[in-house]
């Protein structure tokens, strides 16, 4: 890796791959919509390098809004329940939204956004990961678009954190067992 700080990570996925997968899927989003317009919704905070991109690879007119979430409970990522901790700026009545993730794990959290979405009635609702961890599953959620599927790792950068850490690594490297300084 050309990074002197983070030079002993290894790599799952490099910028170069990350930036070939997300011209793939925004053109594939570019065509399903077919020149309706769209509320890319990214979900905070992993996902804004990732919207950032992918926004850009889709050729429609979109807005942009974005939602946080944490969990309820001293558990770090599973522990059940989510609670909404930054709402949308705008109605989504009767608009085409996607929701854009960083990582599908769970699915705790895409499932609550989905229904929290739905019951505000738009027009469409379709779901963009870039990662997908099927493996760990506990609702039942596909995304409609997704860059890789990958197993049952802790992954890190571009967007996604160990400890808020790492989010800004142009790459997506595998979390090391201990954690690096
Ligand atoms: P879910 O509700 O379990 O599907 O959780 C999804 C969220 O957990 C993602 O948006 C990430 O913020 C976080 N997450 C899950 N797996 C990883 C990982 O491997 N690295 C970093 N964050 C992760
Ligand atoms: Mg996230």
């Amino acid at each position: 890796m050309s990074s002197t700080t983070y030079k002993d990570l290894e790599i799952l996925y490099s910028r170069q791959q990350i930036a070939d997968r997300v011209a793939e899927m925004g053109a594939q989003i570019t065509r399903d919509f077919n020149g309706e317009n769209l509320v890319m919704i990214g979900v905070l905070k992993g996902a804004a390098p990732f919207l950032s991109d992918l926004a850009r690879a889709i050729d429609l007119e979109a807005t942009f809004d974005f939602v946080a979430t944490s969990s309820y409970g001293k558990g770090q990522r599973t522990s059940g329940a989510v609670k909404l901790i930054k709402d949308l700026d705008l109605p989504i009545e009767g608009k085409n939204v996607l929701v854009v993730e960083d990582i599908l794990d769970t699915g705790l959290t895409l499932s609550y956004l989905r229904k929290l979405f739905l019951a505000q009635h738009p027009k469409s609702l379709r779901i963009a990961t870039l990662l997908d961890k099927p493996s760990r599953r506990i609702e039942k959620i596909e995304a409609d678009y997704i860059g890789f599927s990958i197993p049952n790792l802790f992954v890190i950068g571009y967007g996604m954190d160990y400890a808020e850490r790492f989010r800004n690594l142009p790459d997506i490297c595998v979390m090391p067992a201990s954690s690096p300084d």
